[in-house]
């Protein structure tokens, strides 16, 4: 990290927030930048019900010209990166990984990850992914503390997560319906120091 002098006072410099240069490679996954030809694709997984119901928003309305939108509101956006995963075997696209509320100040962000192809799930493909991404996040961002939501019922996702070593540190009780019921959301929380 560089180190600047201002009126005889020394700020130490944040890492630029960007994407890696070159591929983040895993044991099973490689981690690259969302291309706009990845889009259609995740477009079909997120309107996907059977992992829809895992997710943040509800994306089963969302249009091409939403998803486009937002693909160039990320090109410039320095709150977040957003990734593609690939299986490293035949680097065929299966599923996204993203780091967002990117902040320098705190040295924290979230992390959030779809395996959109459903028969790569439970093969350790998700675990290896977010390993990638938050390994990059705490080595070349300077992270120090990565945050996630996951809902209860998502039984698969908090057992990835704590293999990559995320810990439940909150739980929003009752506070997401899904299928007539509310659900609470685990808050999981990975620090460098425990990493
Ligand atoms: C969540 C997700 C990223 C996990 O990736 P994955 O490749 O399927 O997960 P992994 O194989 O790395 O690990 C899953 C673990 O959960 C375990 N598991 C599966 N179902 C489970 C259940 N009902 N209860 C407890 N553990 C379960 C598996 O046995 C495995 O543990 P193991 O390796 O010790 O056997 C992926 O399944 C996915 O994208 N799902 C849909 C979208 C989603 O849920 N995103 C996360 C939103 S917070």
């Amino acid at each position: 990290m560089k180190t600047k002098k201002t009126a005889g006072r020394s700020f130490v410099n944040s890492p630029v927030i960007g994407y890696p240069g070159n591929n983040i490679l895993g044991a099973k996954t490689v981690v690259r930048k969302l291309q706009r030809r990845d889009l259609e694709r995740s477009m079909t997984w997120l309107k996907d019900p059977s992992v829809n119901k895992f997710l943040s928003h509800d994306f089963n309305n969302l249009t091409v010209e939403q998803e486009e939108a937002w693909y160039d509101f990320l090109q410039n956006s320095k709150d977040d990166l957003v990734f593609a995963v690939l299986d490293k075997n035949d680097l065929k696209h299966i599923g996204n990984c993203a780091l967002h509320k990117i902040d320098p100040m705190k040295n924290t962000c979230e992390i959030g990850i779809v395996i959109g192809e459903k028969k790569y799930w439970n093969r350790g493909f998700g675990s290896d992914a977010v390993k990638n991404v938050i390994r990059f996040a705490f080595n070349s961002l300077n992270i120090s503390r990565i945050l996630l939501n996951v809902y209860s019922y998502n039984k698969r996702a908090i057992s990835s997560y704590k293999k990559c070593g995320f810990v439940q540190v909150k739980v929003l009780e009752k506070d997401h319906f899904y299928d007539g019921e509310h659900w609470d959301t685990l808050v999981m929380e990975c620090s460098r120091a425990a990493c």
